[in-house]
């Protein structure tokens, strides 16, 4: 990544906060002023004769002052000034802790911004570049790469602070003498900017090295908490912990030589602080060439500057790295931003409202990457209004895959699927989704009330017919006999709930919706088969009020069936009622007999 790109990027960011950042730097700016004041106000201190030292410093109002007041004895001028850098302490510090708190409030709206952000471009990704993506990476992103760059945005407006302390000390510097301020500019800065070069780079390395296992630890942290109970059932819970020990142990040892990295760089410019100090004097008594009682009054402030300089100047130096070490962070949120804003899936402007007569899939070609051949083939399919329509087939056939094309979980590559004769691509997607109910093998149960579950996705339902849909669904009895009832709240996906209880609950929340289109992804394979067949007798007095699909393995699930879609390697291969599919040979001949 370059970092043009990421300055382009970064000033887009900020250009939000602009006022919140002027207030930060200027007061930023009147912290340093006080700073360097209190300082100043050292050398009157120090020296017999301060009207020299002053006048040396260009601090000329310091005289005008001193004229003002009436101070008699070199004494009281010691108290007065010890006064003055306390005021001025105080100043500097009120100003450097506001200007802080701003930085504070700022990148934490940051952070905000990118994390809400993320989870946008998240739900932008289409769902075949979302397959690329595991969900460590996206995890990270959100949780961990987002808040680093938001605390490195406060860092450098913190550093304002130290620019201003480095220019403005720097100006007593150069009174004091431009040849030492030369001198030390080169020791102090040239040098640590040579090291953190080399520092930097390093850093930049094993942030990425890092990184990468963070998102592995967070992708195998994941995967183990959602399958503990496999993993455990099938008595291998000792060798998972063990891969998850080897990533844990993997990111510390990372963690470690990253931290390492970091720590490091402090000692380092330490001990050049410290040389270079040494080497200022030495060089102090060649350049300043004054008698002795005037070296030391001007030496001396020289030094103290300089020990108060080291501090800002190594921030900044630190923040060099820090940068290099955030890249990497800049990097992968920029384009994964930048990947699900290249949206492929189409979504048209045609508000759906409700469907009037069929749904037309027309010689449709899908595949799922450009190297693979098509998943589906020429598929020619006519869903009529209110018809109650199975998919069967063999397994890998592409029955799934027809499901998610008509739920815009991907758009089509060739032909058409045409919705009242308007193209899917033509309808604004949700709308259209939200008519659609889809229930599948494991559905979904959030972490909330039972009442939540439903109500979430038909917000304007009320209780009566949150009932009512869970009575159709043959679920109210064990719902209300739970703590709470409809307030229940089941845990992980609904841990605690049967597979069939849990697809009885996606029944009723299809029901709910009351949805154009029902479709069932083999969603009462768990279920036994008196519930099944109960369901199906809900399914049935949704006859010509509902048009269902049905995705099916057991051919009992069809027995109410209006027609059958035999679904064979991506194509169509019969299409017809159980009737007309009985009288030739097909792949379900046998089969449809039985259930005749
Ligand atoms: N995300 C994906 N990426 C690539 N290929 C996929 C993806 N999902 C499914 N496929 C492939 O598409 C084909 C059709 O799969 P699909 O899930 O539609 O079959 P199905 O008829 O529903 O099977 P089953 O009865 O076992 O559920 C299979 O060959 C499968 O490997
Ligand atoms: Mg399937």
């Amino acid at each position: 990544m370059k970092l043009k790109v990421v300055f382009t990027k970064s000033f887009k960011i900020l250009k939000e906060f602009k006022f919140f950042i002027l207030i930060s730097i200027f007061l930023s700016f009147f912290s340093a002023i006080f700073g360097g004041l209190s300082i100043g106000l050292l050398l009157p201190i120090i020296d017999q004769n301060p009207e020299f030292v002053i006048n040396q410093l260009g601090l000329d109002f310091l005289n005008s002052f001193l004229n003002s007041v009436n101070v008699t004895s070199q004494i009281e001028l010691v108290r007065l000034f010890a006064v003055l850098i306390i005021v001025m302490t105080v100043f500097e510090t009120l100003f450097s802790v506001l200007s802080s708190f701003i930085a504070i409030d700022i990148s934490s709206k940051i952070i905000y911004k990118l994390q809400t952000k993320l989870v946008e471009k998240y739900y932008d990704l289409d769902q075949i570049k979302r397959n690329n993506y595991e969900s460590g990476y996206v995890f990270s992103l959100i949780s961990e790469n987002s808040r680093q760059i938001g605390n490195l945005f406060s860092q450098v407006l913190s550093s304002f602070k130290n620019i201003f302390k480095v220019i403005v000390y720097g100006y007593v510097l150069i009174k004091v003498s431009l040849l030492m301020t030369i001198s030390a500019f080169f020791l102090l800065v040239i040098l640590s900017i040579i090291i953190k070069a080399f520092v930097g780079k390093k850093l930049k390395k094993q942030s990425e090295i890092t990184l990468k296992s963070i998102e592995n630890l967070n992708s195998s942290l994941i995967e183990n908490l959602n399958n503990s109970k496999y993993i455990k059932g099938t008595g291998r819970s000792v060798d998972f912990q063990n891969r998850l020990k080897t990533d844990i142990g993997e990111f510390i040892e990372n963690y470690i030589k990253r931290s390492k990295i970091t720590a490091i760089s402090a000692p380092i410019f330490n001990t050049i602080n410290a040389v270079s100090i040494a080497l200022l004097i030495i060089l102090g008594t060649l350049f300043i060439n004054v008698s002795i009682d005037q070296w030391l009054p001007l030496m001396v402030p020289f030094i103290i500057i300089i020990f108060r300089l080291v501090g800002p100047i190594n921030s900044l130096n630190s923040l060099r790295v820090k940068l290099e070490g955030v890249l990497p962070d800049f990097s992968r949120i920029i384009s994964f931003v930048e990947d699900a804003s290249q949206n492929s899936t189409s979504n048209g402007s045609k508000i759906f409202d409700s469907l009037n007569k069929r749904i037309v899939f027309e010689n449709v070609d899908f595949k799922f990457s450009k190297s693979r051949k098509f998943q589906i083939k020429n598929l020619n399919l006519d869903i009529e209004k209110f018809n109650h329509i199975a998919l069967i087939g063999p397994s890998g056939g592409g029955k799934s895959t027809i499901v998610d094309l008509l739920m815009k979980t991907y758009d089509v590559q060739n032909g058409n699927i045409l919705v009242d004769e308007i193209n899917i691509n033509d309808l604004n997607t949700p709308t259209w989704q939200q008519k659609i109910a889809f229930v599948n093998q494991e559905p979904t149960i959030f972490n909330t009330s039972i009442r939540n579950n439903l109500l979430w996705f038909s917000p304007e339902s009320n209780d009566t017919q949150i009932i009512q849909s869970l009575k159709d669904a043959q679920i109210y009895d064990f719902i209300s006999s739970l703590d709470g009832g409809l307030e229940h709240v089941f845990n992980d996906n609904g841990t605690g709930l049967s597979g069939g209880q849990k697809q009885r609950i996606a029944v009723a929340r299809a029901l709910l919706i009351n949805a154009d289109l029902i479709i069932f992804d083999e969603a009462t394979s768990q279920i036994d088969i008196t519930t099944e067949s109960e369901i199906y007798d809900t399914l049935l007095s949704l006859k010509n009020k509902v048009t269902v699909l049905v995705v099916a393995h057991r051919l009992t699930a069809i027995k109410n069936i209006d027609k059958i879609a035999i679904i064979e390697d991506g194509q169509l291969s019969d299409f017809g009622t159980i009737q007309e599919l009985l009288d030739y040979e097909n792949f379900y001949s046998d089969s449809l007999k039985k259930i005749k």
